[in-house]
């Protein structure tokens, strides 16, 4: 049953059951061969190789006299977990379990609450009626009733006005932005606009397709679209639904102004929707795409409402991108799973996906709640600011607090977050500021991170403090003359 792929050589002068415990004593010493890992039965590997079996079992008695091998009835031989005791010293560092910690950084999400049974149930079909079309080589851009299905979806919930075989399916967000990128950069733009704080892994895909990311400041009504016109680009990345990572949804003034630059520049709005499902109902507005289909290139994933392994997003593109994103897409890959394609599509039409996501969007809005009520009691001087619901909370510290003491207090206490500047793409003079991140860790666990944060609070305010008084001290010393 167990497949291992070697070879023997019947003329060299070393006898057979040498060369195959040699050859397997090297595997397990240079790691090919891992500690654990099931080899053969003496039966199988004999008739693999063309021996006798007695030459496979002379091989295994030695190599496990040797401590290479273990054999235990009823269970197999396999690779000792001895074997390569210097070898594996240099591998496990990263698999050593990890100390507690509590992770508040934004960009994750709680994939404890993924719908393993719907999901299972919806796999299960699919395989069950998948036939040769299915099982085969999927369009690049997606399987037409998928497309169908998440086009009547995208209607329905944000307004977006695509037709299906204009609807692309990604692998995830990620891959859409960078085939943006690149048809972008290959129609004469050589830069892109994009939020500031923003998301700095999306700079570095953009500069990685060639483009240069411009900063365009945000404030509480989203980004600066004065700002933006006087960079001079034709493009740009925005979160209207509720901007990353200060949460701020895209005011209806901004909507307009925005809007109203794309077609003064003859340029396009990429519009990352990726996490509009977890906006409050009061403060949800239509995908901006609805409005202006032939300036908004909406993109949307899977990532944050079920889970990033899937890798799955959405693009939909203005006429004049979509063909040549298309092109550009289907030199790249073939298309993405489409067994997941379809599995993903059966989960919207079954009312699955809706129910699962309404209970992920109350969960989300009780712990967003839970962020703002901990940080009203138990960090004085600390501003959230109103935010639109979303992932993460976007947390003003007072001038006097430097955010990096307190990322490096909160680590000390075994929570990690980070600080407002890791979103800065320009240094600037802006509060500093702490981004709470509550979608990555299990609801139970994010009280044990948030008082970690309230102690790091503590603490960083006590040095503050004793700064203080010394520098009290110190100036009325001076000024009675105590200290020269
Ligand atoms: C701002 C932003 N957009 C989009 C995404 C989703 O990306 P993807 O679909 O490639 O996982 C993320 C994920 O963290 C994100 O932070």
């Amino acid at each position: 049953m167990w497949h291992l792929n070697l070879s023997i050589d019947g003329d060299a002068r070393e006898t057979l059951s040498a060369q195959l415990r040699n050859a397997l004593r090297g595997r397990i010493t240079d790691g090919t061969l891992r500690p654990g890992t099931r080899v053969p039965s003496t039966r199988q590997l004999a008739t693999d190789l063309g021996v006798s079996r007695t030459v496979v079992v002379e091989a295994y008695e030695q190599l496990c006299a040797e401590g290479y091998l273990t054999s235990q009835r009823g269970s197999g031989t396999s690779v000792a977990d001895s074997a390569r005791a210097g070898v594996a010293s240099a591998l496990t560092a990263d698999e050593a379990p990890a100390p507690e910690v509590w992770d508040l950084r934004a960009g994750g999400t709680d994939v404890s609450t993924f719908p393993r049974q719907d999901w299972i149930r919806c796999v299960g079909a699919v395989l069950r009626s998948a036939g040769p079309r299915e099982l085969g080589y999927a369009p690049p851009s997606g399987l037409p009733p998928v497309r169908r299905t998440l086009a009547g979806y995208l209607g329905r919930v944000r307004g977006v006005r695509v037709r299906p075989e204009h609807l692309m399916i990604t692998s995830g967000f990620a891959q859409g932005l960078a085939l943006l990128c690149r048809v972008l950069r290959d129609q004469g733009h050589e830069a892109i606009g994009v939020e500031d704080p923003g998301h700095p892994g999306e700079w570095a895909f953009i500069a990685d397709a060639g483009l240069r990311p411009v900063s365009v400041p945000v404030d509480r009504e989203g980004i600066r679209v004065d700002e933006l016109a006087a960079t001079g680009v034709r493009a740009v990345l925005t979160t209207p639904a509720s901007q990353f990572p200060t949460g701020a949804p895209l005011s209806r003034r901004r909507r307009e102004q925005l809007l109203d630059w794309a077609r003064a520049v003859d340029g396009y709005v990429v519009e990352d929707d990726f996490d509009a499902a977890f906006v409050a109902p009061a403060q949800r507005m239509p995908a901006l795409q609805s409005v202006a289909p032939d300036r908004v290139v909406y993109a949307g994933s899977a990532s944050k409402v079920l889970a990033p392994a899937l890798r799955l997003g959405w693009l939909a593109a203005p006429t004049g991108l979509a063909a040549s994103i298309e092109r550009v897409r289907a030199g790249w890959d073939i298309g993405c799973s489409g067994l997941d394609q379809l599995a993903f599509a059966r989960l919207v039409d079954t009312g699955a996906f809706d129910r699962h996501l309404r209970r992920l969007r109350a969960e989300f809005q009780r712990r967003g709640q839970a962020v703002r009520q901990h940080v009203a009691r138990h960090l004085p001087g600390v501003a959230p600011l109103d935010a639109s619901g979303g992932l993460q909370t976007y947390l003003v510290l007072p001038r006097w607090c430097a955010e990096e003491s307190m990322v490096a207090a909160a680590r000390r206490r075994s929570v990690l977050v980070r600080g407002g500047r890791f979103y800065a793409l320009r240094a600037d003079d802006r509060p500093p500021a702490l981004v709470i991140g509550y979608a990555g860790v299990r609801g139970a666990e994010l009280g044990r991170g948030l008082a970690g944060v309230a102690a790091a609070y503590r603490d960083v305010t006590a040095r503050h403090a004793t700064g203080v008084n010394a520098r009290r001290v110190a100036d009325s010393d001076r000024r009675t003359g105590l200290t020269a």
